[in-house]
């Protein structure tokens, strides 16, 4: 089994990427950021998850801000005032970690130098931190999947070419970009074109177990946002990211370039901006993503999710 680390802000779309890395990876542990909503709610969430799976993976809370600036928005329209669709779960039993999710970057990677693939499913903050208190970090990972970015402006924030987890952190996202040698980019424009039918969705719930139960609570305020936004089919970033992160295999198209962000803009503070046309000799950093098999993928969301 593939050995993951994965950083994450849950949030909806984390919570099914983290579904498909426990059914079928070996997660050693989440390092948690804020992002979609703010960091004690994304480490509760995380401590819920861990706790439904029945898992004992080891929470690290992280930094509760982006490095430099103060983000504009948060996510909470889209997943709910607390990141979990506002269901209301206890408290759970699951207790996180007193060590920091950017230390904790650090000592995982060096126990197990080479082996760990580790998959960013938010704001990049902790993993900019990491790398800062440790620049050979990159070094010692098998590979980085990121979500992330726009890359051809298709954005989905306030700043129009922004993504998210890049906008509500760009500073972090451009450590991350320069120190990484390479890493596989989903951005949201792929996770868009890999949208599945309604029906699709509906199926899985209703021949799912109690973790499709689960996900089908937490999504209610997503999907009302979605349908009021003309946002059709069941649209998933994190669980994208998470699939390429478990089976590179399942990737049929993708271009390797240089990435970079945007860190001033008027309009375009966070957008990542891709040297299509290899014009200013950039050293490529990012396989870009573009297809991946659409039925392989729905297999892993279906597995994650019990259906039978
Ligand atoms: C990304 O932003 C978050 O809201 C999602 O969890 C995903 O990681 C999509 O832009
Ligand atoms: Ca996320």
């Amino acid at each position: 089994k593939t050995p993951l680390l994965i950083d994450t802000d849950p949030g909806v779309d984390d919570a099914l990427a983290i579904l498909m890395a426990h059914r079928h990876a070996e997660v050693t542990a989440l390092t948690v950021a804020a992002g979609n909503v703010g960091l004690d709610h994304t480490v509760r969430n995380a401590r819920t998850l861990v706790e439904l799976i029945g898992a004992n993976t080891p929470v690290h809370p992280g930094c509760p801000s982006p490095l430099v600036r103060q983000p504009e928005e948060d996510a909470a329209f889209v997943h709910g005032m607390d990141g979990f669709g506002d269901v209301g779960f206890a408290e759970p039993a699951h207790a996180a970690e007193t060590e920091h999710a950017a230390l904790a970057l650090v000592r995982l990677t060096r126990e197990r130098p080479g082996e760990l693939t580790l998959v960013a499913l938010g704001p990049l903050t902790n993993l900019a931190l990491a790398v800062r208190l440790d620049p050979t970090l990159p070094a010692r990972i098998k590979r980085l999947v990121i979500m992330g970015g726009a890359v051809t402006g298709h954005g989905n924030t306030g700043k129009l070419p922004a993504e998210f987890n890049i906008g509500f952190d760009p500073e972090a996202a451009h450590v991350v970009f320069e120190a990484f040698p390479m890493f596989d980019l989903v951005d949201w424009e792929a996770t868009v074109r890999h949208a599945f039918a309604d029906e699709v969705y509906e199926r899985w719930v209703a021949s799912g177990d109690r973790r499709a139960a689960f996900f089908e609570k937490i999504f209610g305020t997503a999907r009302r946002f979605n349908a009021k936004h003309e946002r059709t089919g069941f649209i998933a970033a994190d669980a994208l990211a998470m699939a390429v992160a478990l089976e590179p295999g399942i990737v049929v198209r993708e271009e390797t370039r240089h990435v970079a962000v945007e860190l001033d803009g008027r309009l375009t503070r966070g957008a990542t901006v891709v040297d299509w046309q290899r014009r200013l000799g950039g050293r490529p950093n990012a396989r870009i993503v573009l297809e991946v098999d659409q039925d392989r993928f729905g297999e892993l969301i279906a597995g994650a999710l019990g259906v039978s």
